[in-house]
């Protein structure tokens, strides 16, 4: 047998391993940023990571570059076509039909889900083949009051994490009655254009997409294209006055965006982005929209519905842009130095005490000098250092010392927990 290489320790690409300390970080982007869904009636939802291929081919939609280029197909032994899933709103609507959950009490039903999502994207920095979302999605109500609220709910997320440099970008993309005169009016306008085949091909399945088109040839040619803004009929518009006014009554201002079209094709109505300015080309940090079609075209009643779901990654990358380090409770409070047989004895059982007692406490493993086990208690983060040796026990105490000032003070062995726990570790 060949000998492997030693890249086999090399995550695949457009991956990414999550380490600590950094990792402390990703988890408190996650609890925060579901935190205000979380206070607003949104409960947990957990869905698998695969999916039977049909349920995104026909809720993403077939012209989307997700479904056509994006997706991880894979036929499982037994023959199915299954896909890990490129987003959650599909497969979340899909677990509430098959529960029922729209017809067992009030809706909207209100759920809020964090996991990860899998595209086979370009790789490069803020795009990733596995990345991280936490998302809300209320379904079953046509209310643009619950655009506004789960719009607001996104904001505070992001403020919540002490993000400012970012904007909220809004558009209203129609329903049924009112998108079909749009898209003739822009499959016209489009058939007039000089563009590649692919892209004629895109603007026959759908032609909103290339509005989205991120060339400088293609978006040169897009400066006199029909609005759709100028094509809502008039629930439409009645509906995107009110979502806009509740945004501004609350204090979120919005931009308005007539090209926002995202890339799903379930959207109806109200679609929006966050995109944040120190992110270079991958600025959107979440979004989201209604899709008051996508329960039926996944086979189910009609079901008007909404939701977002913001990026864990690119919230990471956000924070770092604009130097904001979050404030986490330290991974150590108090380091253990136990020198000698009888100390580790009567030392490990105040760690087991002291962790059972809430404060987060970590111990010194074969130590061969107090020298390198003090340099761990440094490592560690931890505010003091409990040492002892055999010595020390038998006159019944410990040395307490603060890391940070370098203070040393001994600490009856019986007071010990109560101690610590004064000083609000
Ligand atoms: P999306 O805009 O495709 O929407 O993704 C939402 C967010 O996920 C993006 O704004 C971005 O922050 C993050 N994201 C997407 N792709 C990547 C990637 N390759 N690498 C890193 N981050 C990424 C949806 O997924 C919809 N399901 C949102 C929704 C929920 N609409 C209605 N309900």
């Amino acid at each position: 047998m060949t000998e492997e290489k030693l890249s086999t320790f090399t995550a695949p690409k457009g991956t990414y391993d999550l380490l600590p300390p950094e990792s402390a970080t990703f988890l408190a982007i996650r609890e925060r940023l579901s935190a205000p869904a979380r206070r607003a009636g949104y409960g947990y939802i957990e869905t698998p990571v695969f999916e039977d291929v049909k349920l995104f081919s026909r809720g993403v939609g077939e012209s989307t570059d997700i479904v056509t280029k994006e997706m991880y197909n894979l036929t499982t032994k037994g023959g199915d076509e299954l896909a890990l899933r490129p987003e959650g709103t599909a497969s979340v609507l899909r677990a509430a039909l098959q529960a029922n959950l729209h017809k067992q009490g009030n809706l909207p039903v209100k759920l809020w889900y964090s996991g990860s999502y899998y595209r086979y994207e370009r790789a490069q920095k803020g795009r990733y083949r596995q990345f991280a979302q936490v998302g809300a999605e209320a379904i079953g109500a046509e209310d643009p009051a619950l655009d506004a609220e789960l719009i607001i709910l996104a904001d505070d997320a992001f403020r919540s994490l002490g993000l400012r440099d970012y904007r909220l970008l809004l558009n209203s993309l129609g329903d049924q009655r009112c998108r079909p005169a749009y898209r003739a009016a822009l499959v016209a306008f489009l058939a007039g254009l000089d563009l590649d085949e692919e892209t004629r091909r895109r603007a026959e399945i759908n032609p909103l997409r290339v509005l989205d088109d991120k060339r400088e040839s293609v978006q040169a040619q897009l400066g006199d294209a029909p609005k759709l803004r100028d094509h809502l009929c008039e629930e439409c518009k009645a509906y995107d006055a009110k979502v806009r006014e509740l945004l501004t009554a609350n204090g979120v201002a919005f931009v308005d965006d007539p090209k926002l079209v995202r890339g799903l094709d379930y959207y109806t109505r109200t679609t929006f982005e966050f995109v944040h300015d120190g992110l270079g080309a991958q600025s959107a940090i979440g979004g989201g929209g209604r899709y008051d079609g996508l329960s039926e075209m996944i086979g189910g009643p009609a079901l008007p519905s909404v939701g977002w779901a913001l990026g864990v990654d690119r919230s990471y990358l956000a924070l770092e842009a604009e130097g904001v380090a979050l404030d986490l409770p330290a991974a150590t409070s108090v380091y253990v130095v136990a020198l000698g047989e009888e100390a580790k004895n009567v030392l490990f059982a105040k760690v087991v005490e002291l962790r059972r007692a809430g404060v987060a406490t970590d111990l010194a493993f074969g130590v061969k000098s107090i020298k390198n086990a003090m340099k761990s208690a440094d490592r560690s983060g931890a505010r003091f250092a409990l040492i002892a040796g055999d010595r020390d026990l038998a006159e019944g105490v410990v040395q307490l010392k603060d890391l940070t000032t370098g203070e040393q003070t001994p600490v009856a062995l019986a007071a010990l927990v109560t101690t610590l726990k004064e000083k609000q570790l």
